[in-house]
């Protein structure tokens, strides 16, 4: 005998738990099915433990997916200020970092219980420790034989997020899925990622793991402007985790040293009021010492200021400002705060997140084929696309 519901959400992560709150918000009777042993378990370990929520700036143009339009009517529809409003009636204090971005003053748990307490208030079901077995469905709709029995509703939200952080209970199962309903999947991959160096590229920082700088990163048509983290393996901090999403093995990715200067006329000026200096000692007031010095041991002839010529000054600037960066790859999974790719957001609807294939079939969060930069963003899509598949179930 199947238990029956008005909308079964696989997934209780960001996306699962907002959309069930608010199909439940408008009577429905909701089921959420999480495979671990707790609901939002990305939540909880997100922002360092006090969960980047949103970003007050969120616009479609923060966001990587094939179709760049998708994500705008569920983003239009549920803004930050709308989820600020939940956070704010449950009296969960928070402060903005910089650049928009919203933190808990106290905790991430705090908006794991928020949502599951709006659930609750909502008649929303809530099994954990549930795995699916096997999904059917048939003119009644959708069945899943799951470890607690089976149960079945007319909809069926998919909402089992991206690939990364397996240990925190990842699965393809939503990409699965979609490809047995006719969807296309579009390549997954990791982003928001530390990038690895290997070979000479690699000996030549590794001994600088935990130099830190400013730079703007720039890959193509994008980039960033934040600070790099010298790592044993590779390079990290946000700058970087944010070019990651836009990089591929083989791109070019260039590093200013001076962001927001114009590094010829910088160099000029300093040889002009320290002649005698030489050029080790001048970068290293403007960059970490120790990584100045690298510089000039391997990218930039080391003499005094007033040796250079103009063409010199000239080939110096153009290191400062676009210094390259041959990165190896990137680390994976594992580490990487997104999955790039996913279910193609062409078989589904931008206001309702209903797939165009199968009636009753929804796909919302990360699993989708949107992904936002560093920043608060990818939680934003979670409570937009959630909250628009909430209204539609
Ligand atoms: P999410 O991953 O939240 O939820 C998916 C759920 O489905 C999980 O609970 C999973 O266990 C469950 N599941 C998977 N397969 C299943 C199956 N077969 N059966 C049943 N359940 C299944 N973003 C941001 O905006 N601000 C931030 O501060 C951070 N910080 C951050 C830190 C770290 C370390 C990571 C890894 C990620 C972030 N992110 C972030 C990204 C953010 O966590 C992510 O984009 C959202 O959680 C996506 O929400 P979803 O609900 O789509 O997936």
């Amino acid at each position: 005998m199947a238990h029956t519901h008005d909308v079964l959400v696989v997934g209780g992560g960001a996306a699962g738990l907002m959309c069930a709150l608010t199909a439940g918000q408008r009577g429905r009777r909701v089921m959420v099915v999480e495979h671990a042993n707790k609901v939002g378990k990305k939540i909880l370990m997100s922002g360092g433990g006090r969960c980047n929520f949103t970003n007050t700036g969120t616009t479609p143009a923060n966001f990587l997916s094939a179709n760049p339009h998708f994500c705008k009517s569920a983003l239009a529809r549920y803004t930050p200020a709308d989820f600020i409003g939940m956070v704010d009636r449950h009296r969960i204090a928070w402060h903005e970092k910089e650049l928009g971005q919203l933190f808990c003053d106290v905790s991430s748990k705090l908006i794991v219980k928020m949502l599951v307490d709006e659930c609750t208030a909502a008649g929303v079901r809530i099994e954990t420790d549930c795995s699916v077995e096997r999904v059917h469905h048939g003119d009644d709709g959708f069945r899943l034989h799951t470890r607690h029995g089976v149960f079945a509703a007319p909809s069926l939200v998919v909402a089992t997020g991206g690939l990364s952080i397996p240990s925190m209970g990842a699965t393809g199962f939503g990409y699965e899925l979609a490809r047995r309903f006719g969807h296309d999947v579009l390549p997954t991959r990791a982003g928001l990622v530390p990038l690895t160096l290997s070979g000479k590229h690699q000996e030549r920082l590794q001994d600088l793991s935990g130099v830190a700088l400013p730079v703007e990163a720039r890959c193509g048509r994008q980039s960033f402007r934040n600070f790099m983290l010298l790592t044993h393996r590779g390079v990290s901090g946000p700058a970087i985790l944010q070019i990651s999403s836009y990089w591929q093995p083989g791109d070019d990715l260039r590093l200013d040293l001076l962001p927001g200067q114009d590094a010829l006329a910088w160099l000029k000026d300093q040889q002009k009021q320290r002649p005698e200096a030489e050029l080790k000692t001048v970068l290293s007031e403007a960059l970490p010492r120790r990584f100045a010095q690298r510089l000039c041991e391997v990218w930039l002839p080391n003499r005094p200021m007033k040796q250079y010529n103009e063409p010199q000054l000239r080939e110096a600037a153009d290191v400062l400002a676009r210094w390259p960066l041959v990165a190896s790859g990137t680390e994976g999974y594992r580490t990487a705060e997104v999955t790039l790719g996913g279910v193609d957001t062409d078989g589904v609807s931008s206001s309702t997140m209903m797939s165009t294939k199968l009636p009753g079939l929804f796909f919302v969060g990360e699993v989708l084929d949107v992904t936002g930069w560093l920043g608060g963003y990818n939680f934003q899509w979670a409570w937009a696309s959630g909250h628009a598949a909430g209204l539609a179930v």
